[in-house]
């Protein structure tokens, strides 16, 4: 049976992926908007503001966009129509399970994108294949997933680290690898890729002002007692109720740091097909 998704898909989880934007979430990608005909998937869409934003710069061309719980649809859909943008569909799919789906077929698509999923799957390099496959000779495989090892802050208080080992534990017992980040290149080159073909960066997300440090903590505060997390911690033993309150109250003193600063790092590759 599959592990459940880490952050499950509470309205906090929503929350915090109906933040990101093309921009914000995949400068990698920017470069290779350039044609405005382009077929895109993105695979694992959540909510899928990144997935709209997408559409919206490919006007003649389409996005596709699959995820295996449809609960950010509503969202997603809500998004599109909001920002007028009509060439986009959202399907219940799993990578795993592509043929399962009217529309999506080997070598059908310029841009096969993934943003923050494989960090979540326990078979990364698998799916990394089944989105070789659905690319064009010519198109690009776009992965970006964070490395949470590399999360750095200011300042340094008390509860941050704790907070950040419980949630690296949690992921590696669901058999995730909460720092793929850092090897996605390798795994692009296990399922296939040329070094030379890889295009390897990293891109971050940086949360300061007050305004960021609300959204970013008052996520995490409310991530940690509401989603997947806490069943998840709960049932695995790592940590009690008591200490999940303590990483709640360690977020909420830390947004109200005026100095406070977060950042993060994400690796992102583009996986170019030949
Ligand atoms: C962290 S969210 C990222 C959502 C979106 N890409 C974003 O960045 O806003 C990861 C998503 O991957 C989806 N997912 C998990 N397993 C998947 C699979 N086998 N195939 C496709 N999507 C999957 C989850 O349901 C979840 O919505």
């Amino acid at each position: 049976m599959s592990k459940p998704y880490i952050h499950g898909h509470h309205a906090s989880v929503l929350r915090s992926h109906s933040w990101r934007t093309v921009e914000n979430s995949c400068p990698h990608l920017l470069p290779y908007l350039n044609n405005p005909s382009l077929k895109i998937l993105d695979v694992g869409c959540g909510p899928g503001t990144i997935t709209v934003d997408l559409a919206s710069r490919v006007p003649q061309g389409s996005v596709f966009a699959i995820d295996p719980s449809p609960a950010g649809f509503e969202i997603a859909r809500k998004y599109a129509e909001e920002k007028g943008v009509t060439n986009v569909r959202f399907e219940i799919g799993d990578i795993f399970n592509w043929k399962e789906l009217e529309g999506v077929e080997e070598g059908g698509f310029d841009i096969v994108h993934a943003h923050q999923v494989l960090q979540h799957l326990q078979d990364p390099l698998g799916a990394l294949k089944e989105m070789k496959k659905l690319t064009k000779p010519g198109g690009i495989v776009a992965i970006r997933d964070v490395d949470y090892s590399a999360m750095t802050w200011y300042p340094d208080i008390e509860g941050m680290r704790p907070w950040l080992d419980l949630y690296i534990d949690v992921a590696k017992t669901l058999k995730c690898d909460p720092n793929i980040g850092r090897r996605l290149h390798a795994i692009a080159m296990e399922a296939g890729f040329l070094r030379s073909d890889i295009d390897a960066s990293t891109g971050t997300w940086t949360f300061s002002t007050p305004e960021e440090l609300a959204h970013w903590c008052g996520v995490w505060a409310e991530r940690t007692v509401q989603s997947n997390f806490k069943k998840s911690t709960i049932e695995s033993g790592l940590a009690t109720e008591a200490d999940l309150q303590n990483i709640v109250t360690t977020w909420r003193e830390f947004e109200k740091k005026e100095e406070g600063w977060f950042a993060v790092i994400n690796g992102q590759i583009i996986c170019h097909v030949e």
